[in-house]
């Protein structure tokens, strides 16, 4: 592995100020906010940590491509360079675009999955599961073991169990799962990569059943880079050499741009398969907006096709996943619990270990993720019991055995000096770790319930 330093191959030309606040500035924002992060104003934020969504900094030749905008209704230039730059880089020949990620997946989910379908998925994502419910399929977990235990240090814990796989595919029968969902990386998981070598299995097994593999790619480029500091024999490979590789094996993709992609806002589905192309292309239309910018103005194509093929340099790849490494060793050294290998997109509290005393049934990393917000500003993300949902069969919780607080790193945004202010944060909540009692739900809607949910905090 390359130990030398990962400094920034870019340097700050503009900057913009952040929000300083008190102790008791935030106890007013949080209880207004019901202890959900993400009903805080952005001005009540100091360190802003939520999501590494549409939070990127464009570089000066993605600005500049903006300026390039031609925002004419139909067959903008924009769209023809974008088109050209995912083909170039992902290799999909058939391009749709829509305003971000779920919009393909509601695209997608609409044309192949059929009511009563099975849809296996390395771990689930929380719109991409409640699309194919919506359109009546039932999403099953087909991820490793390994990926539901934050101490295991599995090195590609994104990777299908191909048993499970296949114990589905001849249970259910292959005309019931109309295709295997593929994130690079699994984000529920904690930013974990998938291996080459277990997505080549997955694609021999699908072959022989005939199932087509949907890829959710929206930190690919993330993935790639772990596959070649981690997997045997690609070290010698570019990142975007192995881009083009996780690609080529899949038929399908999603894209949420707003990672990866370095833009604020953008997706699409990219696809070979003509005729699931040409129905996406009319869906499109009912949804988005013309199939040249499916809710994306002409200069954010633009950005976009400028922001994937910087997305894929080695030099950016290895700084951006360079400082997620250095706030895990920063909160590793102080004992933290965090999920293990360090991730390509966040640090990941293990809200569990963290807090053994509070019940899931109170919401410890909803719990923490709001302490950790009173304690300095920093501003993170629930991912557990709040995000898991309920049952859409019973109406009961789901418990997952991952119970989380994401600290998601935007990419180029944030200094060394800010990770520093973090890691102090986080480690003077652990010393004072006894003292949260958790919180009680008091609002909860009916979708996406992480987003909107309101609480109490017990005391
Ligand atoms: N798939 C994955 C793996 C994601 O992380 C996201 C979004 C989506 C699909 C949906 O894309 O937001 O453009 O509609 N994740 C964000 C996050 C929201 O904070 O992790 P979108």
């Amino acid at each position: 592995m390359n130990k030398k330093s990962w400094a920034e191959p870019y340097k700050i030309k503009m900057v913009e100020p952040v929000f300083m606040s008190t102790r008791s500035d935030r106890e007013r924002y949080i209880k207004k906010a019901g202890y959900n992060t993400f009903l805080l104003r952005s001005k009540e934020v100091y360190i802003d940590l939520l999501t590494d969504s549409g939070t990127s900094a464009m570089s000066d030749r993605q600005w500049a491509g903006i300026m390039l905008g031609d925002e004419a209704y139909a067959g903008s230039e924009n769209f023809y360079n974008m088109e050209e730059s995912i083909q170039r880089h992902y290799g999909y020949e058939y391009v749709v675009p829509t305003h971000q990620g779920r919009a393909a997946e509601h695209i997608i989910s609409q044309i192949l999955i059929k009511p009563g379908d099975f849809v296996p998925g390395n771990m689930y994502f929380t719109t991409t599961r409640l699309h194919q419910e919506l359109a009546g399929g039932t999403f099953v977990d087909v991820i490793v073991d390994e990926a539901h235990d934050a101490e295991s240090e599995f090195r590609f814990k994104g990777n299908i169990s191909l048993t499970k796989l296949e114990d589905l595919i001849r249970e259910k029968g292959a005309n019931r799962i109309p295709y295997v969902c593929i994130a690079t990386t699994v984000n529920m998981a904690g930013g974990q990569p998938i291996s080459l070598k277990n997505l080549r299995e997955v694609r021999e097994l699908t072959n022989k059943y005939g199932i087509r593999i949907v890829h959710d790619m929206t930190r690919v480029a993330e993935n790639a880079y772990m596959i070649q500091q981690h997997e045997e024999g690609y070290s010698g490979k570019s990142t975007a050499e192995i881009v083009k590789e996780i690609c080529d094996l899949t038929d399908i993709a999603t894209m949420s741009s707003k990672k990866d992609a370095l833009v604020s806002i953008g997706g699409f589905l990219a696809l070979n398969d003509q005729e699931i192309f040409e129905e996406a292309r009319n869906l499109v239309v009912v949804y988005e907006g013309l199939h040249t910018y499916g809710g994306m103005a002409g200069r954010d194509m633009e950005a976009l096709s400028i922001g994937i093929a910087e997305s894929v340099e080695d030099d950016h790849i290895r700084a951006r996943v360079g400082q997620v490494e250095y706030l895990g060793q920063r909160l590793i050294e102080a004992g933290i619990p965090i999920v293990l290998p360090i991730g390509t997109h966040g640090i990941f509290l293990d809200a569990r270990k963290f807090l053994p005393h509070v019940p899931q049934d109170s919401f410890p990393a909803q719990a923490l993720a709001a302490e950790i917000y009173l304690d300095s500003g920093v501003r993170a993300m629930e991912r557990g019991i709040v995000s898991a949902g309920r049952n859409k069969e019973t109406g009961e919780n789901n418990y997952p055995k991952l119970e989380l607080v994401r600290l998601t790193i935007p990419r180029r945004v944030y200094t060394q000096a800010h990770m520093d202010v973090v890691a102090e944060s986080v480690i003077n909540v652990y010393e004072n770790r006894e003292a949260i009692k958790g919180l009680n739900m008091i609002f909860e809607p009916k979708h996406l319930r992480f987003f909107q949910a309101q609480f109490e905090k017990i005391v």
